[in-house]
């Protein structure tokens, strides 16, 4: 399941929300232009609210719950309507809890022993975060041999210019970013603005 959501679009947008109205002329442009899954941050008050408007409106949309931290924020997510769960790293207490939850769960890691840790829990699509700074497309390429069970969304740092470099390598299948949705966009309804952004990430196909 959580591969499927992982292959609809190359990129899947990372928003962090303050007005939860705003979630559903967001997430239909985001949708319009080619991207479904959505991953909303629980880093505003109002994200679980977001993440409910938008599952109960647009039923197309996958949207997803981030920077889940703690285990107590599993079942709320879940609650909420949120299809999968991202976290920006994941402790090994809080990785058994996820293993253990209702819906799929795209755990965080930076580093080969994080990503070896995730998969004998049973993980096989992580978050890989924050790549940019943590080795890049040049790291995700180096671990294909060692882990050639596991694919990535690499997250943090990649925009439309470096996403391609990501998107090459055959261990991922999308990459995350804000870009496509900046703050200053979302806090003036800019949802034309956001949805020339999100076409024009949608148009990274993935190479065959
Ligand atoms: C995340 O949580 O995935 C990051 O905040 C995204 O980082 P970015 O702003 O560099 O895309």
């Amino acid at each position: 399941m959580l591969q499927s959501y992982l292959c609809l679009a190359p990129v899947i947008p990372v928003v962090t929300i303050d007005d939860a109205r705003a979630s559903i002329d967001l997430a239909h442009a985001l949708l319009e232009a080619g991207l479904p899954a959505i991953e909303i941050t629980l880093r505003t008050p109002q994200a679980l609210d977001a993440i409910n408007a938008i599952a109960k409106a647009l039923p197309d949309a996958v949207v997803a719950a981030g920077t889940v931290l703690h285990r107590s924020q599993i079942s709320e997510v879940i609650d909420a309507g949120a299809k999968f769960i991202v976290t920006p790293g994941t402790p090994v207490q809080l990785a058994e809890h996820l293993s253990e939850a209702a819906i799929p769960v795209m755990p965080g890691c930076a580093t080969v022993s994080e990503a070896m840790t995730l998969a004998s829990l049973g993980f096989e699509a992580l978050k890989f975060f924050p790549a940019a700074v943590s080795g890049g497309a040049a790291w995700l390429k180096s671990v294909q041999g060692p882990l050639p069970t596991l694919t990535f969304c690499p997250t943090g740092g990649i925009d439309l210019a470096s996403a391609p470099s990501y998107l090459s390598l055959s261990n991922v299948p999308c990459v995350g970013g804000t870009w496509i949705t900046p703050r200053e966009a979302l806090k003036s309804g800019d949802f034309a603005a956001i949805g020339r952004l999100a076409a024009e990430a949608s148009g990274l196909r993935k190479a065959a």
